[in-house]
């Protein structure tokens, strides 16, 4: 499975330690920066890898700032993507049962590590519910970006 991972300066150490995870349990990573300390507006991160998400390039996106709130905000404006803010693993299997999502958002201020490695998880390995219900909302979604 293909992930694209990304993130500002806020959760640079975060994003190495789930990139490093995800490398070690065999999933092939494309990350998008940023990789220090110096400070970036995350919608370009957000963008970056929101674009490999909604070309299809990659299964999935993961992206990350302080709070997760602003970088989850800017992907979602991209046509395609529906990113979900988890703080917990209930929220990362959820959003993808029922929301079929396909970006993952977490801070690096908000979540502990243990729990941000925990809702990846949760989140890559959960799969669509594929529920009548779900797939007309999501299909109301996809209407308001017409
Ligand atoms: C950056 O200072 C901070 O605003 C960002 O990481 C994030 O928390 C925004 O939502």
């Amino acid at each position: 499975m293909k992930i694209a991972i990304g993130n500002d300066h806020g959760a640079y150490s975060y994003k190495n330690e789930i990139m490093d995870m995800l490398i070690k349990e065999g999933y092939e990573v494309i990350n998008v920066g940023c990789d220090g300390p110096e400070s970036v507006d995350y919608p370009d991160y957000a963008k970056k890898v929101a674009d490999l998400v909604a070309n299809k390039e990659v299964d999935f996106g993961i992206v990350m700032c302080g709070t997760g709130i602003g970088i989850s905000i800017a992907a979602n404006k991209v046509k395609g993507i529906r990113c979900a803010l988890c703080t917990d693993v209930t929220m990362a299997r959820l959003t993808r049962e029922h929301n079929d999502a396909n970006m993952l958002s977490m801070g690096q201020r908000t979540t502990g590590i243990e729990t941000a490695k925990d809702i990846v998880h949760t989140f890559l390995t959960t799969p669509f519910s594929n529920g009548e219900r779900h797939i007309a909302r999501i299909k109301k979604i996809a209407e308001l970006e017409k």
